[in-house]
């Protein structure tokens, strides 16, 4: 299978770059697959553990969100922060992140006053893929098409009505089981 973009070099022949690239493209599809679904029957989709972090403009609804899914019957691995005082997102976003990375979690939420700077932060992580969403129509899209594996939030955008809607959707919706997405997932792990 190729998906890297198919070119023709100088004497017109495709390239084998290319090729190479998908096939290693399609061994590190593979390989998540198999994990994914490991992971999904193991642990049950309401069972997953679940990391938590958050600077002081979003220690609030990290700590709404928190007992939210307790309630659910989730593990949560609270990586704070747990107050007002001035922070710096990135050191939180981080071992959150690192939780998924490692295997100790299987996703992780993100909270900040925006939620932009923790989506910005975890997304510089390899083989995390963060989305910033503020709607539930976004929540159960980035699941399907994007497989995200962090979600971010902005506690000074939204209610917490809406946020703890947009966390169970997102919690909740499996990866669609369609190619498409998995070959355009592929080649943003080429990226990295
Ligand atoms: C903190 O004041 C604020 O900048 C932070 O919570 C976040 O909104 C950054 O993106």
């Amino acid at each position: 299978m190729l998906l890297a973009t198919r070119g023709t070099n100088h004497s017109g022949a495709l390239s084998d770059t290319a090729g190479r690239l998908g096939k290693e493209q399609w061994r590190i599809f593979v390989r998540r697959a198999l994990f994914s679904i490991i992971m999904y029957y193991a642990m049950g989709v309401s069972a997953v553990k679940i990391a938590l972090a958050a600077d002081h403009g979003g220690f609030r609804l990290k700590n709404e969100i928190k007992l939210f899914l307790e309630q659910r019957g989730h593990e949560i691995l609270d990586c704070g922060c747990d107050c007002a005082d001035s922070v710096d997102y990135p050191d939180y976003a981080v071992p959150a992140a690192q939780a998924v990375l490692d295997g100790r979690c299987a996703r992780a939420i993100l909270v900040c006053g925006t939620g932009i700077g923790m989506s910005i932060a975890a997304n510089k992580m390899s083989d995390i893929r963060c989305a910033l969403v503020h709607d539930t129509f976004s929540a159960k899209a980035t699941r399907e098409h994007n497989d995200t594996n962090v979600l971010a939030l902005g506690e000074r955008v939204i209610g917490p009505g809406l946020a703890l809607e947009i966390v169970a959707i997102w919690v909740d919706t499996p990866f669609s089981e369609d190619g498409r997405h998995a070959r355009r997932i592929a080649k943003i792990s080429a990226l990295e």
